[in-house]
């Protein structure tokens, strides 16, 4: 079984989806050890606790600096027997020690088809408002590898989503969440704990 630590900041939509995926055998040979929040509000929290799941609060808050922060979260993952870390709605960016201890197991999810819309400033729904504001037809959502970048790493999966004339940015970003993270972000993580995907050259090749 591949042992996922799930880092969220929110509401945990995608958790819950991969939570449900795992319970409807959608996804196979993996299990969520621990769900991690850097905000002690997330309803992430409520959601991995009714599910049964460890679930706890690392707040940058509660340490002198980063460096102390960054080390009880590593501490966390480390403890956890972590082999797979998905951020989920994960506002905080992490640092580079943890992406390479855990380089080429770390994936994250976004809600636009990248690389459109993605990078420095770009989370949440501010990403469906500068879609609409610039009138693109078609969005979507990706899954992707963590690399040193913001949005940089391997490409796993997309799926797009028609962009509507009377959408509103919370529309919009509900019709993502429903037609493409719920699916691609379960799909990846199955994906992965089968052992068909490959980072080669920058890229991922599915076998
Ligand atoms: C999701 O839409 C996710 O794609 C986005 O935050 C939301 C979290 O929702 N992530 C980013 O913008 C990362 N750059 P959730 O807590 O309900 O899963």
């Amino acid at each position: 079984m591949l042992r996922i630590t799930v880092l969220v900041s929110g509401g945990g939509t995608n958790l819950q989806a991969i939570i449900d995926a795992i319970g409807e055998d959608r996804i196979h040979n993996a299990g969520i050890v621990r769900v991690i929040s850097n905000n002690p509000g997330a309803y992430a929290l409520e959601r991995a606790r009714g599910a049964g799941i460890d679930a706890l609060c690392i707040s940058p808050r509660d340490f002198p600096d980063r460096p102390a922060y960054y080390e009880a979260l590593t501490a966390a993952l480390k403890e956890a027997d972590t082999e797979l870390v998905v951020l989920a709605g994960f506002m905080v960016v992490l640092p580079e020690s943890v992406i390479r201890e855990y380089a080429g197991r770390i994936i994250n999810i976004h809600p636009s088809l990248i690389p459109s819309f993605c990078g420095t400033g770009f989370y949440g729904i501010r990403v469906h408002e500068e879609v609409l504001k610039r009138g693109v037809r078609v969005t979507g959502a990706t899954v992707h590898f963590v690399d040193e970048g913001t949005d940089t790493g391997p490409i796993i999966l997309q799926k797009a989503v028609e962009v509507r004339d009377d959408d509103t940015p919370e529309i919009l970003q509900r019709r993502v969440m429903e037609e493409a993270e719920w699916q691609i972000m379960p799909r990846a993580i199955d994906l992965i704990a089968a052992g068909r995907v490959e980072i080669r050259d920058g890229r991922t090749f599915i076998r």
